[in-house]
């Protein structure tokens, strides 16, 4: 049967700075099992996890936050990046002064390049421990394993940006360890300087095509640079994206052992 409208007098009009509220909130505080199980479908963040999970396996004590905190770590890393993008130039003849004026004449310069410093060294250490913890209990098991090879390339790509940050300061340590650096992808298996597959000659291999000549120079710099601030966290976002989409699908943490 069609149901009647109600009467004019009866309908109430919402004000906007309700509507705008109930937009944004879109839920009372859940108080119910079935309120909380509703908000668990309906918000991004939660949906992380299925509506009904056993206690046990989100304990701390059994993933040490250790997924979530390499996550928080790389968040800092974007903001306090992006924010230090607007001090630095990526030029041979401003990079090591524009350093040095975050450390001696920005306000909260040093802090800021701390900062980011501090969070990329632990963001190595935790999706390490990370990695760790995984393999201990067994989760890489099926139906993980496409999640592990993801959270391999995210390994790789968590190194790749500390190596990439590295020669940005262009002080001699940075020169030096990236002149290393690439030495060493000279002796990369296939596509290093002697390999099958290196391109061109003997010189044009891997490190070539990394530095963008045949020294560490102006050409370095910049492919450092956008690899460091848009190529590899473009990456890094995305596989994280398919990282944390695969825990859900894949029936959400492991059983604790
Ligand atoms: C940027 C780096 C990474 C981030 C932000 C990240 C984030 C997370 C988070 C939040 C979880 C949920 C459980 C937890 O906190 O432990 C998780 C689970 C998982 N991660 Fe990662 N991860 C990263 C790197 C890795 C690496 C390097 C591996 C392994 C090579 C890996 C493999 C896995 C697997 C297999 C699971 C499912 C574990 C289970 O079901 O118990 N992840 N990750």
């Amino acid at each position: 049967m069609k149901k009647e409208a109600p009467p004019l007098d009866k309908v109430t009009v919402q004000k906007p700075a309700i509507q705008v509220w109930r937009s944004l909130f879109r839920h009372p505080y859940p108080r119910t099992d079935r309120e909380r199980k509703r908000l668990a479908r309906t918000n991004f963040f939660l949906h992380l996890h299925p509506p009904h999970i056993k206690r046990k396996r989100i304990r701390v004590w059994y993933t040490w936050c250790l997924g979530g905190t390499s996550f928080l770590l790389f968040c800092i890393l974007i903001v306090s990046g992006a924010l230090l993008m607007f001090y630095y130039r990526p030029t041979v003849e401003h990079a090591y002064q524009d350093m040095k004026d975050l450390e001696f004449s920005v306000a909260f310069g040093r802090f800021l390049r701390n900062l980011h410093r501090w969070a990329a060294h632990g963001m190595v250490l935790t999706v390490i421990g990370h990695m760790a913890r995984v393999f201990y209990t067994g989760s890489y098991k099926p139906p993980r394993e496409f999640n592990w090879v993801v959270g391999v390339c995210l390994l790789v790509l968590t190194l790749f940006l500390s190596f990439t940050g590295y020669l940005l300061p262009w002080d001699q340590l940075a020169y030096w360890a990236v002149t290393v650096g690439t030495s060493m992808a000279r002796a990369a298996p296939f596509i290093g300087a002697d390999g099958p597959f290196r391109l061109v000659d003997t010189q044009s291999d891997l490190s070539f095509y990394l530095l963008g000549g045949r020294t560490v120079g102006a050409s370095a710099l910049l492919r450092f640079y956008v690899l460091h601030v848009f190529v590899l966290p473009f990456l890094m976002l995305v596989l994280i994206a398919i990282h944390f989409w695969r825990i859900r699908k894949d029936g959400t943490i492991k059983r604790p052992l």
